[in-house]
């Protein structure tokens, strides 16, 4: 072969492999199975030891930052790595501190102190420390497990790897985030999209030798398990933090007072743009740790801290075009498809227009000139329209008043606790007779919080659903593997990667089971409720047969908006069908019976009338934690009423009656004292 033949073909390969390299960073689609990509990588090397004259820049061997392997072993985080709410206002700040006062039944002009940690946009990391000694490094994962990416992790000089101060905890996780500076990250631009990508390629490589050319950072904020750990909050974590030699973030303050928080934001957003590192808000965490465990978490954030992200990026563009999505629940959404525009580094071309009603309000219609708003993560969407810069010929969009896919009437649903007619216009079609709902109904089926099946994404669903493989949930199950192996982008190997990814997922908690099913208005939340209520699935299946759907109006936390809506799930004969071919091929576990027996075991509760100084969601939570259940009526399933100030009075009469123990507030804080 010329050596002008061997620089082509040597040439082609780099530029296919950088190819594979951006689309999984930047879009996260592997395009190519990692046998045959490590194969790609060992041509190049190959031709480059054979042929002295072939080099490129961006040749595998000279570059780190290549397609991260699955090889890691996945590892359960002993404490669960949670995500953070989001605040975007002073109004949600004011907010977040008025439930917390509730909470904790302060009065309103009470003041809380909190730690401000500029929230720096990396990889967060958990390290685990036995006796000083860096045991274990995990990523985030699902924040349930994470993988095991200790050798990587062990490369970034701000990681201590031992420990010798005498107050150092025994056993700890001390978790913080993984980043790349700015300065540092110039030289990596052409790889990645951004420093984050860049963070969290190199902190995924096979070779650890090849995570150690990247510059990583580590700054630490927080921990997770721990075992002789002697501070009382926040701000004295972080001091400790650095005394025990982490890096901390230099401009981590503690705050009292929204005013004084909004004061610190609105300094650090000026000084954003000169730091060395992405930061994307702040975060505020109550800085007193018992504080803290009052208030513990709602799903899968705590009630204790917030992010306040930055203020938004706008920008002005046209829209081409409207288009109507269906979701999982039927619910209508348009969405101006715009003329691309780069907002903040990120290419927009999508913008959600919420229902109907807003797009009648803001009038928005197909040939506007709008200014797009992105912020945080949240989809962008329309902030105003320029009238002046209207085309004549303009005319108001008419929302689709069938379904753009089934054909069905759509409707707007009467909301009998507002009064009011909903904004969103729903597909009338029930479930799976509405091929988009179900499409929708199976990527949700799929996603991280319900079955998580590993590279079974969205894109897949679709792609799967065309090719008529896959219709129903129980289809996933029974998956026609040769049919796959024959598609393009499919070989031997990531056809097998996914069976085993999907066999897998075969055993399931119940909770996550009812989630998945996608029942309206049945969260995370409340599909744990009903999994503690029902305890198993042959008993929640049995609802069918007994139609006792106005008891679950006796679970906390459940209404009559949701009995309505599994009502309507169980009345529908294609649900049953899914429910019995997938009982046929999964195994449920029946609900986690509560680890400990508390002295409230057994007990149910009710309260009625105003406390004093202890809300009702820290009653909630203080019965619950010791092993205790509330429930929202008065019936024979009750055995306590407790009574704070203008109780309702039928209730104490119902309860009377019905010879249900009646306690004050001191007699039931003293049932718990029993248990300590
Ligand atoms: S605390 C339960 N502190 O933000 C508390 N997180 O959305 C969880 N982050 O995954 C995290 N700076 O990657 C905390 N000072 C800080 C942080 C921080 C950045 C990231 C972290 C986490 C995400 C939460």
């Amino acid at each position: 072969m010329s050596e002008i033949k061997i620089k082509k073909k040597y040439f082609d390969k780099v530029k296919l492999i950088n190819h594979y390299n951006k689309k999984y960073f930047d879009g996260n689609i592997s395009e190519i199975s990692d046998a045959d990509y490590d194969l790609l990588k060992k041509e190049i090397i190959l031709l480059e030891k054979k042929y002295s004259f072939l080099k490129h820049k961006d040749s595998p061997s000279k570059k780190v930052g290549y397609k991260p392997s699955k090889i890691f072993k996945k590892i359960s985080h002993r404490v669960p790595m949670l995500s953070l709410g989001n605040a975007f206002s002073e109004e949600d700040l004011l907010n977040f501190e008025k439930k917390i006062l509730n909470f904790l039944s302060q009065n309103n002009d009470s003041h809380i102190a909190y730690s401000a940690e500029p929230k720096i946009d990396g990889i967060s990391a958990s390290l685990t420390y036995v006796n000083g000694k860096l045991k274990y490094g995990l990523s985030r994962g699902d924040g349930k497990e994470g993988e095991d990416i200790t050798s990587n992790l062990a490369t970034i000089k701000d990681i201590p790897k031992i420990i010798h101060s005498k107050d150092f905890p025994e056993e700890i996780d001390v978790r913080g985030e993984v980043f790349i500076r700015n300065s540092d990250f110039n030289s990596l631009k052409e790889k990645f999209a951004n420093p984050r990508n860049a963070a969290s390629g190199s902190l995924r490589q096979k070779n650890p030798e090849d995570t150690k050319r990247i510059p990583l950072k580590f700054i630490a904020y927080t921990f997770g398990f721990q075992k002789g750990l002697n501070v009382n909050n926040q701000h004295d974590y972080l001091n400790k933090l650095s005394e025990w030699g982490f890096k901390t973030n230099p401009l981590n303050k503690l705050i009292t007072g929204i005013d004084k928080l909004i004061k610190n934001y609105d300094e650090i957003e000026k000084k954003r743009t000169n730091l060395d590192f992405d930061i994307d808000g702040i975060v505020y965490k109550v800085n007193d740790f018992t504080l803290q465990k009052r208030l513990g978490y709602v799903a899968n954030a705590p009630r204790w801290a917030i992010a306040h992200k930055f203020s938004s990026n706008k920008a002005i563009s046209e829209i081409k075009d409207i288009d109507i999505q269906i979701g999982r629940t039927g619910a209508l959404t348009p969405v101006a498809k715009i003329k691309p525009i780069n907002i903040g580094g990120v290419l927009v071309s999508n913008a959600t227009l919420h229902n109907e009603d807003e797009i009648n309000r803001k009038d928005i219609r197909v040939g506007d000139t709008v200014t797009v708003e992105r912020a945080g993560d949240v989809i962008p969407h329309i902030l105003s329209v320029d009238i002046k810069k209207r085309p004549k010929n303009s005319k108001p969009f008419v929302f689709p008043q069938n379904c753009p896919s089934c054909g069905s009437k759509t409707i707007k649903e009467f909301n009998s606790i507002t009064k009011k007619k909903d904004a969103v216009r729903r597909c009338s079609s029930e479930g799976y007779d509405c091929d988009k709902i179900s499409i929708e109904k199976l990527k949700h089926f799929v996603s991280k919080e319900a079955f998580n099946i590993d590279g079974f994404g969205k894109k897949i669903v679709e792609s799967f659903w065309k090719l008529n493989l896959i219709k129903f949930p129980q289809d996933i199950f029974l998956l026609d593997y040769k049919k796959i192996e024959k598609l393009e982008g499919w070989g031997k190997l990531s056809v097998e990667n996914l069976r085993h990814s999907i066999n897998e997922k075969k055993n399931i908690s119940f909770e996550r089971f009812i989630y998945a099913l996608g029942i309206r208005h049945i969260g995370l939340e409340n599909a744990k409720l009903l999994s503690k209520y029902f305890g198993t699935f042959s008993k929640f299946k049995d609802l069918s047969k007994n139609n006792k759907f106005n008891e679950l109006m006796n679970i906390d936390g459940i209404g009559e908006t949701q009995v309505n809506s599994i009502k309507n799930f169980f009345s529908n004969k294609m649900n049953l069908i899914v429910l019995n071919e997938l009982e046929k091929i999964l195994s449920i576990s029946n609900a986690l019976k509560k680890r400990k027996k508390g002295l409230l075991n057994n007990k149910t509760f009710l309260v009625t009338g105003k406390l004093n100084g202890i809300s009702r969601a820290e009653v909630k939570f203080l019965i619950e934690e010791n092993s205790g259940t509330t429930v929202s009526g008065v019936s024979k399933k009750l055995n306590y009423l407790i009574i704070g100030e203008k109780p309702t009075k039928r209730k104490v009469i119902n309860a009377r009656e019905l010879n249900i123990k009646i306690i004050d507030q001191v007699q039931f804080l003293k049932m718990l004292d029993k248990t300590s």
